[in-house]
């Protein structure tokens, strides 16, 4: 039989196997994570990722806050089965203003990476009161509550800056704007449509909850969900990486 000694020595000597172990390990880790650096695209550049708009991230906290991530996910893998399900898959790019992202780990409902604009405002808003009044076989528990709880939007500045701090492109104008940015998008009437619009491009400002005047809970996370995956336009994406 074949034998080679040095190998031999190599395995019965527990020291230099550990060393020598480290050290190819070492060499692999190496060339796995170090080009990560150098790449520039990393994370792909893609046209239309904006900052959320104040009301957006009040939905989105209020999506935090009530776990919805515990039963969602918002990340659709690069397989056939879920592109056809749920949209192109998700890019890196679209969750690099979301601090913490919600790519979720578990799926008991649908992802939401691209449910924004799929239903209508009002099928949002009974789906969250009483999810069976729509889906009668669903599981998903109701969040009535939220029509009812009023925001003020005076604490979105200090949301934005928050955000800001680890890495958000909000500006000064953005930050000094966010009470007023909040109560525009909730209704058009209150405010300049258009200078919001050119802070936020592809914001949709209108009542999201039917109790025009109010601005609660409920406005806000149906925000939220309706502007999920819908500022990448894909059609530009895709010519310009020859991406199927
Ligand atoms: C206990 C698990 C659970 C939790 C928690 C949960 N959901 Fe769901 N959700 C589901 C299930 C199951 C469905 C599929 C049946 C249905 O449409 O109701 C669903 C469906 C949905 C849909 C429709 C998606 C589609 O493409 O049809 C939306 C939107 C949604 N949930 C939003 C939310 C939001 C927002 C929250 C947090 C406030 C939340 N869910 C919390 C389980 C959950």
């Amino acid at each position: 039989m074949f034998r080679f000694p040095r190998h031999e020595f190599i395995e019965r000597n527990a020291t230099l196997l550990l060393i020598l172990s480290l050290v190819v390990v070492t060499i692999g880790g190496i060339v796995e994570i170090a080009p990560l650096f150098y790449l520039q695209n990393t994370i792909e550049k893609v046209e239309g990722m904006r900052p959320y708009a104040p009301l957006e991230l009040a939905g989105r906290n209020i999506y935090i806050r009530e776990g919805c991530y515990l039963c969602h996910s918002q990340m659709i893998r690069p397989f056939r089965d879920e592109v056809e399900r749920y949209g192109h898959y998700s890019l890196a790019a679209e969750s690099m203003y979301d601090h913490p992202f919600q790519w979720g780990s578990k799926r008991t409902g649908p992802d939401l990476a691209r449910v924004g604009g799929r239903y209508s405002d009002e099928w949002h808003r009974d789906h969250l009161i009483d999810p069976r009044s729509v889906v009668p076989e669903s599981i998903m528990p109701g969040y009535p509550f939220l029509l009812e709880t009023e925001l003020t939007g005076k604490d979105m500045a200090s949301h934005l800056r928050a955000n800001a701090n680890v890495g958000v492109p909000y500006t000064d104008d953005m930050i000094a704007s966010a009470l007023t940015d909040f109560l525009v998008q909730a209704n058009p009437d209150a405010g300049d449509v258009e200078a919001f619009q050119k802070r936020y491009p592809k914001a949709e400002t209108r009542d999201f909850d039917g109790q025009p005047g109010r601005v609660t809970e409920m406005d806000a996370l149906i925000a939220y969900l309706q502007m999920l995956g819908t500022l990448v336009d894909f059609n530009a994406y895709k010519a310009e990486t020859n991406l199927r």
